[in-house]
């Protein structure tokens, strides 16, 4: 019985981990959530002397988004041969307009604009909805 607890607990692993092993773009996503979320957190309440941080992660998220940028989704291979080209220039614009809006909620911070910096993580939320329905795959 133990053994074949062990048998499907290794099974669940290896489906997990082995067959589905994260492509450069998840890797850079993920690191975008990590930060995002940090920020959306700290500007629940945000404190004037944790600046230097907020901008790290601001810094950070910028750094992700422009190595996404000049990846390619998933999807791009099940786009008809003759609308890749464009599909991929409107991916492309779309993670600009989130590093702009990254960009200002940096320029917000700097500024103590605590309301506007609040109302930027809101664009950037709306950004990343709008990225994710139209380039993401449909299986995730
Ligand atoms: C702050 C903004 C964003 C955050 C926090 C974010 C976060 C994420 C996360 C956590 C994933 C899943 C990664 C995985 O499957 O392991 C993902 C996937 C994805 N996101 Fe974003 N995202 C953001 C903005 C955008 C934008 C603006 C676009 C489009 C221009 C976009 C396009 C994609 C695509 C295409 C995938 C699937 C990965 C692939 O095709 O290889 N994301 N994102």
């Amino acid at each position: 019985m133990k053994t074949k607890a062990a048998f499907f607990l290794l099974l669940a692993l290896l489906s997990g981990s082995v067959v589905h092993a994260d492509s450069p773009l998840e890797k850079q996503m993920n690191r975008m959530r990590r930060s995002f979320k940090e920020l959306k957190k700290a500007m629940e309440a945000p404190v004037e002397a944790d600046k230097p941080k907020y901008l790290g992660w601001v810094a950070d998220l910028k750094k992700a988004s422009e190595e996404a940028k000049t990846m390619e989704p998933e999807k791009t291979e099940k786009v008809p041969a003759d609308e890749r080209k464009a599909f991929l220039e409107g991916y492309r614009s779309k993670m600009e307009e989130s590093i702009e809006l990254t960009d200002e909620l940096g320029k917000a911070i700097e500024a103590g604009k605590w309301t506007e910096a609040k109302g930027l993580i809101g664009q950037i939320n709306q950004v990343q909805r709008e990225g994710h329905k139209k380039y993401r795959a449909e299986e995730h």
